[in-house]
């Protein structure tokens, strides 16, 4: 089996996108980026992808149009793309713009996000500063499918990390970020085995060997079910 074909959505630094191009370069996934798709033009996201022969292209939204038309218009670009490069699966690595039920319809359990809190708390912008303002002791990240809801579809995978005491936003992304970037190859390995199925809200995972036994483990770090 090939692995499958990631049509990737990133709006800024692109290191979980990074983590997928180095899981494929290390040959722990098969599936290969196809194509990077950022809003922005200026996204390290793409500078990444371009660094590794990936098509990147910067979808800017059309400052012409309003609200409800800008967006069909641009999602309307993005799905040409992904279909340009006959993409299987979709990841929203850092894509800062919410879809519409309208694009995620066209997708049904085929885009991915990956999001830096245990949902389903702290949906939404700046889950780890969410968590931390809340004074949560564990904090985490959460691979899922995307339905028409904001951080809402099945989730996948998920990591925790104990807070500990001092913790800052800044400390607190740090630790989760590297939480992210073991997770979210893993959630693309085990979708590209097909290991994944969905029953209602719940993605049932049917799992090989764990990657803990595998590769490296982040002290202290504990890693759920399917990873
Ligand atoms: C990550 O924390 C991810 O969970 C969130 O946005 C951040 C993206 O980081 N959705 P990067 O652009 O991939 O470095």
């Amino acid at each position: 089996m090939d692995g499958l074909r990631l049509g990737v959505l990133a709006s800024g630094r692109g290191s979980d996108l990074q983590s997928l191009l180095d899981a494929h370069g290390a040959g722990r996934i098969r599936s290969r980026v196809g194509v990077v798709v950022s809003d922005k033009a200026d996204a390290r996201a793409l500078l990444r992808a371009r660094e590794h022969d990936v098509p990147a292209e910067a979808i800017v939204p059309d400052a012409t149009l309003l609200g409800a038309d800008r967006r069909r218009h641009h999602e309307e670009r993005v799905a040409k793309i992904l279909a340009h490069y006959k993409v299987d699966l979709v990841v929203l690595a850092g894509y800062m713009r919410l879809l519409s039920p309208d694009f995620v319809g066209r997708f049904p359990n085929k885009i991915v996000n990956i999001h830096p809190a245990l949902l389903p708390s702290f949906p939404g912008l700046h889950g780890q500063k969410q968590a931390l303002d809340w004074g949560v002791r564990i904090a985490g990240c959460t691979t899922h499918f995307v339905d028409e809801r904001t951080d809402h579809g099945p989730v996948l995978l998920q990591a925790a990390v104990a807070v500990d005491i001092g913790e800052t936003e800044d400390s607190l992304s740090r630790r989760i970020l590297e939480l992210e970037h073991q997770i979210l190859p893993r959630t693309i390995h085990l979708l590209e085995q097909g290991r994944v199925r969905v029953e209602g809200r719940r993605a049932l995972v049917d799992p090989d060997e764990s990657w803990t036994r595998r590769f490296p483990v982040i002290a202290g770090a504990l890693y759920g079910q399917g990873y």
